[in-house]
């Protein structure tokens, strides 16, 4: 009798364990390094924010990171799909996101947190960087640090997003990311027990792309105010015909090629042609681009700007999208476990105005003072910080009906729990099951595309939806 107890009670420990976390991940040179294994880490991730921007929900104690069930559902989708990683827009600093960061966690999931906010003084306003740089903002982004730097799942942060889209935005902003990047590193280094990369993440805009990074990376007599990782949201392959060479990723490889610092795709996946093939996946992941460090697919809920893997329905349950099995699809063709690090380790150039191949951009290398009362905070830390913790993952089945995208009912759903410190991979599987349900009235064709994988509206289809999307945003945030 009591060993049977004993043995439940490990085998329910095992089944609960907080034991289980991924290994930290680092930067070094142009890789992202498990510091366990050490070898490199290739980002296969997904940019998770369900609800869009309105999921961010400070006032009623809400965003993508504070329910659990939620989480759960859609973690052992992410799991199922093969990534291992997400990355979060908007997160309350105040508020607890441990079952959410553990669920993670405990899938092998890492997590890339935006350190700004949708709402006023959360973020750089990009019209007046001056009046938007204070202490009050800062003890916002400082939060965010406290609140995800003990969870070993949380990859990195990102300083900003698609701040600068065109040589106007580009002409002041630039010295005010650094000052921030180099605000949160030095907290960092203060107050986390390892160091978390921070970063920039970039429009695609090719007029400012080869500066803008420039700008980041450059050396500014060591002041730590260069990003140490560099995102780019790419949306330039689109379809199935589509080429390494028409989708100009050959000219991002020559201008990552000798990056200080690793690069990754911070989002990709153009919705121009529907539903998505996500050939770019296997050039993304292919020799010729060894030196990007893989990158994260836009969206994985279907949100107004039509760039969801899977559709959240208003009863809870989720329905997956024809992206969604192309998707895992070309995800279960890689093994990025075979990918090599580059190795190189290049020092970056030092600032100078001769990096900047536009004089309309940000040629000022002098960055910011740190704002009044700044450095104090950063010594002493915030007030009361909301500090995260690693909890115990209790429940792993899912608790939501998920349906394929030919509307039959996926079974067996929950969340795989991975011993060993593992990161996740591709299964091989195939989530979605081939036929409808019998009560199910959706609409399949022959290419299994559910009812809401219609073509691509109007919206998107102007000037390529995510330029538009991208521009929104920001003039968002900006107006905010
Ligand atoms: C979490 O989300 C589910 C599904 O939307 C909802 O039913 C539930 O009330 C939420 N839980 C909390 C604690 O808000
Ligand atoms: C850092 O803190 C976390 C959470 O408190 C702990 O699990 C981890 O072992 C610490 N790491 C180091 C290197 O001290
Ligand atoms: C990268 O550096 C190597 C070695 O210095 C050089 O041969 C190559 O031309 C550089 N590539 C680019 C695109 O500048
Ligand atoms: C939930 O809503 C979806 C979409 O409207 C529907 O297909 C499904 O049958 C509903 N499931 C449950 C369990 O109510
Ligand atoms: C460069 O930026 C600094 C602040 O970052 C500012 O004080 C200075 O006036 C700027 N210089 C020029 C030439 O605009």
């Amino acid at each position: 009798m009591r060993s049977l107890f004993n043995s439940l009670a490990v085998l329910t420990g095992l089944l609960t364990s907080v034991a289980v976390a991924v290994h930290p991940v680092e930067v070094q040179g142009q890789d992202l390094i498990d510091t366990v294994t050490n070898k490199r880490f290739m980002i296969v991730g997904v940019d998770y924010q369900p609800g869009g921007q309105a999921g961010y929900k400070p006032q009623e104690g809400s965003d993508p990171l504070t329910n659990k069930s939620v989480c759960l559902r859609d973690a052992i989708m992410l799991q199922k799909l093969g990534a291992n990683t997400i990355r979060v827009y908007n997160v309350d600093p105040t508020l607890n996101h441990d079952d959410c960061a553990s669920i993670f966690n405990s899938a092998g999931i890492y997590m890339i947190i935006d350190v700004n906010g949708p709402q006023s003084g959360e973020s750089i306003n990009r019209a007046e960087p001056w009046t938007s740089y204070h202490k009050d903002y800062l003890k916002r982004i400082f939060g965010v640090v406290e609140n995800f730097m003990a969870y070993p799942n949380t990859l990195a942060f990102f300083s900003a997003n698609e701040v600068m889209n065109d040589l106007d935005t580009g002409k002041v902003n630039p010295q005010y990311i650094r000052a921030v990047q180099r605000d949160l590193k030095s907290y960092i280094k203060e107050h986390a027990n390892r160091t978390i990369p921070v970063g920039y993440s970039a429009a695609d805009v090719r007029e400012i792309l080869q500066d803008t990074w420039a700008y980041m990376q450059c050396d500014n007599d060591g002041d730590g105010s260069e990003s140490d990782i560099f995102g780019l949201n790419s949306y330039s392959w689109c379809g199935g015909k589509a080429t390494f060479q028409s989708a100009g990723y050959d000219t991002l490889v020559d201008m990552f090629e000798n990056s200080s610092v690793p690069v990754f795709f911070s989002e990709y996946g153009c919705n121009e042609v529907m539903p998505r093939v996500f050939d770019e996946v296997a050039a993304l992941y292919s020799d010729k681009m060894a030196s990007l460090s893989g990158g994260l697919v836009y969206e994985y809920s279907q949100e107004d700007s039509n760039y969801g893997i899977a559709v959240i329905n208003d009863n809870g349950t989720v329905t997956l999208r024809s992206d969604y099995d192309a998707l895992q699809k070309q995800f279960n063709k890689l093994d990025t476990s075979k990918i090599a690090a580059t190795g190189t380790k290049i020092k970056a150039p030092k600032c100078d105005k001769k990096l900047i191949t536009n004089d309309a951009f940000d040629t000022n290398f002098t960055i910011p003072a740190v704002c009044p009362g700044c450095q104090t905070l950063i010594k002493n830390g915030i007030d009361k910080p909301t500090n995260g913790k690693l909890v115990k993952v209790t429940q792993i089945a899912s608790p939501n009906k998920i349906y394929g995208s030919a509307g039959g009912e996926v079974t067996g759903l929950s969340l795989k729990l991975l011993s060993n410190d593992g990161v996740n991979a591709p299964s091989g599987e195939t989530s979605s099951p081939k036929g409808a349900a019998s009560e199910s009235s959706t609409s399949t064709s022959a290419d299994g595309a559910s009812g809401s994988s219609k073509p691509t509206g109007a919206a998107s289809k102007l000037a390529g939806g995510w330029t538009l999307l991208g521009a929104s945003l920001v003039a968002a945030l900006t107006l905010l």
